[in-house]
């Protein structure tokens, strides 16, 4: 098996969601660019019934956007269906996501139906959304905690109405990764027609999984996983898709699936929604903060000289980056300060690199980070001393 993971960005309508400010169309249509840039295979762009302006953004990416399916989000309500065909009907070929709650708590204390009426709706919203589209999704809003039989009833008929996709989402990020990843296994095994749909899932952070879980799915067999750049989203935020997209690639071994993610786009698309969202992304953060690829002890320093995958199981350059150069601390070797002045163009026999060391770490101690000004000022005062 070598299949290929469908890429679902729903930086746009979920991430959007737990912004302080909504943004414009204009911002939004930056970001789905820079999504379509990156390859990625779906884009949910907004809840078109949520708002006017929600309404009229749909509309403007759906004019612009070409080579990338944009989605829309919807209720099991027929209003909200049409609204979003409606919005995105300048296209040929789009998707319709709709949702419900499927868990005993979101059918009794936010819904008020039981699970008949449940399996009324869904059937009754995807017929609705067929006369538009054949392109359905369907997602069990809070698939984590509902009971696997009530699960495996609305998959079933969500299938057999014509959802081409069913999104599975861990929608209050509640699940542990084998136990989520056993939830796809069981469906798998349980749902009679399951392979007539690809299986979708949806994972929130809210104890830190979303990436873990999703992981979990793929090995699975969850064929479409959903997230965000950067990983915004409601409340902890979704999965975070720079990470997800990665880890297919470095851990290929064990998953043995493939995305069609132009992964040199990556740290651009991080930055221009980080910018835009006005979301900083934190020093530490994996693939995208500034520390990913920065190496600081001066054992680390010394092995990357010698060959960057002693330290490095990503190169940097595939997310998009140059190679990063070495920060020269209090914490750096002999050999990071040699190498640092080769590359600014010292020969070995123009410096002594014990003096200068022994100055190099006095100033580290100082100020922290140490600049190649700060190196030839050093080479430079050594040498007048001798
Ligand atoms: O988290 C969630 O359950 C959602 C659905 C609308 C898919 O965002
Ligand atoms: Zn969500």
């Amino acid at each position: 098996m070598n299949d290929k993971v469908i890429i679902f960005d729903t930086s746009l309508r979920d991430g959007e969601q737990a912004l302080q400010a909504s943004l414009s169309v204009k911002e939004k249509l930056q970001i789905a660019i820079a999504l379509e840039r990156m390859k990625i295979d779906i884009i949910e762009v907004g809840f078109p019934i949520s708002s006017p302006g929600d309404f009229n953004s749909v509309r403007e990416i759906s004019k612009i956007i070409k080579n990338t399916k944009i989605c829309s989000l919807a209720r099991c309500i027929d209003k909200d269906i049409d609204v979003a065909a409606d919005a995105m009907s300048v296209l040929e070929d789009f998707r319709i996501h709709i949702f419900l709650g499927t868990s005993d708590l979101h059918m009794k204390s936010k819904l008020n139906k039981n699970l008949n009426e449940i399996l009324d709706m869904t059937i009754h919203s995807i017929k609705r959304a067929k006369r538009y589209t054949n392109d359905i999704e369907f997602s069990c809003e809070d698939a984590g905690r509902t009971s696997l039989d009530n699960l495996c009833r609305v998959v079933e008929h969500a299938i057999s109405a014509g959802a081409t996709t069913i999104n599975i989402p861990d929608t209050v990020g509640y699940t542990l990764p084998n136990q989520f990843g056993n939830i796809i296994k069981s469906l798998y095994q349980k749902v009679p027609n399951i392979d007539k749909a690809i299986i979708s899932v949806h994972c929130h952070n809210d104890l830190g999984m979303a990436v873990g879980n999703s992981i979990s799915a793929i090995l699975s067999g969850a064929r479409q996983i959903e997230g965000t750049m950067n990983g915004i989203g409601e409340r902890a935020g979704n999965a975070a898709l720079e990470e997800i997209i990665m880890a297919i690639i470095a851990r290929k071994d064990i998953l043995n699936v493939y995305t069609t993610i132009k992964t040199k786009e990556i740290y651009k698309t991080s930055k221009i929604v980080s910018q835009i969202c006005n979301m900083p992304i934190p020093a530490n953060k994996a693939i995208i903060g500034s520390n990913a690829f920065s190496h600081s002890s001066g054992i680390h320093q010394d092995g990357i000289l010698k060959n960057r995958q002693n330290y490095e199981i990503i190169s940097p350059q595939l997310i998009g980056l140059k190679e990063k150069k070495l920060n020269l601390t209090s914490r750096s070797g002999r050999a990071a300060v040699k190498h640092r002045m080769k590359q600014m163009g010292y020969k070995d026999n123009e410096y002594d690199i014990n003096k200068l060391y022994v100055s190099f770490l006095k100033l580290a101690d100082k100020k922290g980070q140490v600049f190649d000004y700060d190196l030839e000022a050093l080479a430079f005062i050594n040498n007048q001393q001798e």
